[in-house]
């Protein structure tokens, strides 16, 4: 694929990645790929804003080659370490050895962590402005969106806005914009980025947005560094982010669960038919033979979490606890729970369950229902009406 123009002298010079199925070391799913987003802006001052993965170095030195000699550029703007973009960094100043590099004093310090190479660095913080000839550069300091070294780029004249992993998504295609590819599939793809890596992030998120919208700065463009650009309606992608980012949820439940011997996965059959009856929107995933980002993406909008298990060695069973580690991590907040699951002589799991969630910030709204090995008759009943009564509070009843 050849390097894309977006605008007059600006062109995407980013690497597709078709192949790669799970990200940050197995915690995400990408069943789309992704992409890592590269841009370059030609002006009297050559400048390469952010780099990709290493492994696709090469890949992005074409795309430039196509448009500058690689050796040409002056300037390289370092928005966030992370190496699924500056894993190409050390390789780019290999070829351009005088170029100035640009970003937060965190971006310096990460950087001579992570690869040991000292480079002509400039640190910048919010509200600095570097001239690239016709074109200014201004930045913005992002720090938690998503690691302290974040930040974004501005170019006033081109009105663009490049905000690295922010209203990006791990979504790879041929086409690099919009208007080009399903926008379900597009909004689908940020929200899921969103619930796996920014969701703890949400109050700081919110913060941003507010604190660009005083700066009264025209966007024509949003350029991530994963995935689609926004050029047809950038605003959609500020709208989606400032909804997800309130916490707002639907009447909606996820049950999650992992059972040994089914008799937890009978309870959480029944407690799905009482939900069902009572209206509200229901999904069930097996948390072993599950893709756990999706269950993740699932819950970002429900307003209910159940957790279901089995005991075993009086605590909860290995996958689940794995999955409730990550749901902690992510501080669920304005979410009710309830927990339910079979034991046999001894219990423990429900007890460890409840105290995650109150550690994760989910508010239970109902005791724990346990059963002794396998639910008879009178069980399977009583986890029906659990279910019903659990939607009633979902919906506010
Ligand atoms: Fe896409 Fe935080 O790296």
């Amino acid at each position: 694929m050849s390097a894309v123009k977006l605008m007059d002298d600006i062109y995407w010079v980013g690497a597709l990645d078709w192949n790669i199925r799970s990200f940050h070391g197995y915690t995400y799913s990408t069943p789309r790929g992704t992409t890592y987003n590269s841009y370059l802006i030609l002006d009297e001052k050559v400048t390469l804003v952010d780099g990709v993965h290493a492994a696709f170095a090469e890949e992005s030195f074409e795309k430039i080659r196509q448009i500058v000699p690689l050796e040409t550029i002056d300037y390289v703007i370092v928005n966030h370490i992370e190496p699924d973009h500056s894993g190409s960094i050390p390789a780019t100043m290999k070829y351009c050895p005088k170029a100035k590099v640009f970003g937060t004093a965190k971006c310096k310090e990460g950087l001579e962590n992570e690869y040991h190479q000292q480079y002509d660095f400039q640190v910048v913080k919010t509200g600095d402005k570097i001239s690239l000839g016709k074109r200014t550069l201004s930045f913005i300091e992002a720090p938690m969106i998503h690691w302290p070294d974040s930040m974004f780029s501005y170019c006033p004249e081109a009105q663009l806005l490049l905000p690295n992993d922010a209203f990006g998504q791990h979504y790879a295609t041929s086409e690099r914009f919009d208007d080009e590819v399903p926008e379900f599939l597009l909004l689908d793809e940020a929200a899921k980025y969103y619930a796996n890596i920014l969701w703890p992030f949400a109050a700081v998120i919110l913060r941003k947005i507010e604190e660009i919208q005083k700066m009264n700065i025209p966007i024509k463009m949003i350029a991530p560094s994963h995935g689609i650009i926004w050029r047809q309606d950038p605003m959609k992608a500020v709208e989606a982010y400032v909804r997800w980012s309130k916490n707002t949820t639907q009447n909606k439940i996820v049950i999650a669960y992992e059972t040994m011997w089914g008799a937890t996965e009978k309870m959480a059959k029944q407690i799905v038919e009482g939900i069902m009856d009572s209206g509200v929107s229901v999904k069930l995933y097996h948390v072993p033979t599950s893709d756990r980002s999706q269950i993740i993406a699932d819950m970002f909008d429900a307003k209910g979490i159940m957790i279901g298990c089995s005991t075993h060695d009086n605590d909860i069973l290995p996958n689940m606890a794995g999955f409730l580690e990550f749901l902690k991590g992510l501080k669920p907040k304005n979410r009710i729970g309830c927990v339910f699951g079979s034991q046999g002589w001894a219990g423990g799991a429900l007890k460890s369950i409840s105290d995650i969630f109150t550690e994760a910030g989910v508010m239970i709204a109902q005791p724990e229902l346990s059963v002794k090995y396998s639910p008879d008759e009178a069980m399977l009943k009583r986890c029906y009406e659990y279910g019903k009564s659990f939607a009633q509070q979902v919906k506010g009843k």
